[in-house]
Order: structure tokens, then C-alpha cells, then sequence
């Protein structure tokens, strides 16, 4: 090889180990202070934020980017808030396609206003009406923040806060947050475990812990918006729906549910056979969808807290991609991003515009401690809270 030839070998090769760099820019990401966690390189990371992104101090503790695999998926992590950043799947043709929407940096996740991306909601997911309720004789008065009423754990709930985060394996997250009695209004200091799990076959398992030392009430629920043809892909309203629901839980004006469980049957909240979000979305003559600006309801599911019984099922046009949802929770509130409005900065140079991506929180029903007829969503000194959520992802062609 003459001194050209070897000079244009060399550049040769440095654009290709740059590129490759470029194309799987976390091959080695640090994952905390003490974990250095090998990306597979068969799996494609370029959609993965730089974990750089993620390292910040927030109260005075650090936050970071964990990113967790299995086979062909994907999920990142950060313990702000112990928010799902990106779940990467494949689409019908096999590339990977991040299903989650979030955000590329954690600033954007401390300065996001009250979107609650992919984030662990709590100690009391969804609404409490006029921020009170009443527990063994003794009234309590929680933090307002959604008009008159308490919204997903008051002012900071646990998707501001940041939690203790421990790698336990490639797969596997673990988070934990301790509530101080107070805090928000609540009584009981509680702790509260979550863990994320990527299994085989691209499943997403969530597993909830917690205990008190005082009564009180909890409702911990994950927030993920997804778009399954991809985050910032457009509209979901293309998307198909099964809900494994006969009953909803109709509200007033404020989304506070009347207390009644109504049947769907004949209405546009019947998704117990497929059907796409946006086929009866603007249905002007229904109250209930002029209430929550479209679906933002909870559905009282029919599996009851069976796991193996599909509790959702959803399709995304494009990607063929499909995500079932399995849960030991009573209810899923079916949210549509009626109150997206393009003002955030997505991964990927993307906005959040409207509807263009659906929530599947599986919960208790909102407002439960108010509501006798309800599902209880106490917690005891001496019980262990326990509840499992999984996203099963595959492919229709
Ligand atoms: C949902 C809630 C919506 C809205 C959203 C966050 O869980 O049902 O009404 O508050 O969170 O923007």
C-alpha cells in the first residue's frame, strides 16, 4: 500500500468508527455514579438519549439515565421522578421505533409544567375532589392543583421528586421514594418501590411496593404517553382500541367522577370491540367526552385484577406495532392528550402537539377515598401495597 492509498484507508476508517460512534452513542453508558452499564451491540441505540443529558443535581441529589434491555427492546429511565424516557421497540418491518414520549435532557423533565411524561404518579394518582377527604374521623387537606381539586399528588407529587435508583441487572430498575408524613397534606410517612423490568419477548413489567407507618390512602400509577407509530409521529386518532371495560366511571365538569359505574354499551366509551380513538371522538352530543375534551376517563375493568386477562389492547396504524396491557389494578384511565398543546420540546427534535399520543394509567378510580362505593384504596400500617403492570409490545402485519 503506497502512502496515499494508506492515508485514504485510514480516513477512511475513522469516518466509519465515527459514524458508528454517532449511530450508538451510549455503546458504554454510565448509568449512575458506581454502574457502567455495556449496551448489546446488536441492539440499536441511537434512540436512547445521552445519558450526559441526565446528569444534574436536583434537592441536592443526583439524577442520571438508566438504560435497561432485553433482546430486541429498549427502556430508559431516569430517577427524576422515576420517569420511563424511551421504550424502543420494533415495528412490523423490524427497525426500532421509540414507542414513549419524553424528553432528551432531565432539565426539560424540572422545568416541564404538569405534563407528567412517563412518569410514577403518586401518593395518589389522578384526582381528589376539592383536595380532601376523611380517614378514621380525622379530615385531611391536600395540596390544590387542578382548580379546586388535587391532581396526581399534589404541587410535586413523586414525579418531581428524585428517587434512590439501583441497576440490579441489565434488565432491571429499582426505585425507591420515601413520602415524609405531611408531605402534600398526607399522613404517614410511606415508602414507596418501584420496579421496571424489560423481560423476554419485549415485555415492560412495573412492580409497586409500598408501606406505611399511619393510615393512609395511595393510588400509584405509571404516566407514560404513547405513540405507537413513534413519539412526535402525529396523530394517534388512527390508532385501534380494545378496552376490556364494560363500565366507565362518568364525571362532572371538574373530572370528578359522580360516583356511578355507567355501562358503555352505546356510547363512544365502548371500546370492548376495536375500534380507532378518533371513530367517535367528536361526538358533540356526549357530555361526558365534552368534559374531558375527548377520553380522559377511567374504565372499570373486567379483568378485575386478573393478570392474565388482557386488560387493553392498542395498534398503531403505521407501525404495525401492538402494545397489550396486563394489570392487577381495578381500572385504567384511557387519556387521549386532550391538553397537549405542541409547547414541549420532545426527543428526537420533536413537539408534543395535540392528541398525538394516548396514557393507559392502570389505577384505583379516582377520587376513591371519597367515594364508599368505590374500590379502597387504604393502606395499613403492617400491609404491603403490591400491584404489577406489564406493556407487552409485538407486531401485527
Ligand atoms: C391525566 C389526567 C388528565 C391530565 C393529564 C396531564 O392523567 O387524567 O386530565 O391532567 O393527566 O396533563
Amino acid at each position: 500500500m503506497n502512502i496515499t492509498k494508506k492515508i485514504n484507508y485510514l480516513s477512511v476508517t475513522i469516518a466509519l468508527l465515527a459514524f458508528a460512534a454517532c449511530q450508538n452513542n451510549s455503546t458504554m453508558s454510565t448509568t449512575s455514579d458506581s454502574t457502567t452499564t455495556e449496551t448489546d451491540s446488536s441492539v440499536n441505540t441511537s434512540l436512547i438519549p445521552l445519558s450526559k443529558n441526565f446528569h444534574s443535581t436536583f434537592d441536592g441529589k443526583q439524577t442520571n439515565l438508566y438504560v435497561l434491555k432485553n433482546g430486541n427492546m429498549q427502556v430508559a429511565v431516569t430517577n427524576y421522578g422515576a420517569r420511563i424516557v424511551s421504550i424502543v421497540v420494533p415495528d412490523k418491518n423490524g427497525n426500532p421505533t421509540d414507542v414513549a414520549v419524553g424528553h432528551d435532557n432531565v432539565d426539560d423533565y424540572t422545568k416541564g409544567g404538569d405534563t407528567y411524561f412517563g412518569a410514577i404518579v403518586g401518593r395518589y394518582g389522578n384526582r381528589i375532589a376539592k383536595g380532601k377527604f376523611k380517614l378514621d374521623g380525622t379530615e385531611y387537606t391536600l395540596a390544590t392543583n387542578n382548580g379546586q381539586n388535587s391532581l396526581h399528588g399534589g404541587k410535586k407529587g413523586f414525579s418531581r421528586q428524585v428517587w434512590d435508583a439501583q441497576q440490579l441487572n441489565d434488565s432491571t430498575l429499582q426505585l425507591t421514594y420515601v413520602s415524609k408524613d405531611g408531605e402534600e397534606g398526607y399522613p404517614g410517612n410511606l415508602t414507596s418501590k418501584v420496579t421496571y423490568t424489560v423481560m423476554s419477548n419485549n415485555k415492560l413489567k412495573i412492580d409497586y411496593e409500598a408501606s406505611t407507618d399511619k393510615n393512609t390512602v395511595l393510588n400509584l400509577t405509571n404516566h407514560c404517553y404513547f405513540n405507537l407509530n413513534g413519539q412526535g409521529s402525529g396523530t394517534i386518532l388512527n390508532h385501534n382500541v380494545m378496552i376490556n371495560a364494560d363500565r366507565y366511571t362518568p364525571v362532572d365538569s371538574t373530572l370528578i367522577p359522580t360516583g356511578k359505574l355507567e355501562t358503555v354499551k352505546g356510547t363512544p366509551f365502548d371500546f370492548t370491540t376495536p375500534k380507532t380513538i378518533g371513530e367517535r371522538v367528536n361526538d358533540t352530543a356526549n357530555q361526558q367526552l365534552k368534559f374531558g375534551h375527548g377520553y380522559d376517563h377511567n374504565y372499570v375493568l373486567n379483568s378485575k385484577g386478573n393478570i392474565n386477562e388482557k386488560a387493553a389492547e392498542v395498534t398503531g396504524d403505521q407501525s404495525g406495532i401492538v402494545m397489550d396491557v396486563y394489570t392487577l389494578q381495578p381500572g385504567l384511565q384511557f387519556y387521549i392528550g386532550n391538553f397537549m398543546d405542541g409547547s414541549h420540546a420532545l426527543k428526537q427534535g420533536k413537539k408534543d402537539d395535540f392528541r398525538t399520543a394516548f396514557c393507559m394509567e392502570t389505577q384505583h378510580y379516582p377520587d376513591s377515598p371519597n367515594q364508599p362505593n368505590f374500590p379502597s384504596t387504604e393502606l395499613k400500617p403492617g400491609q404491603q401495597y403490591q400491584s404489577t403492570t406489564i406493556y407487552a409490545f409485538s407486531v401485527k402485519k
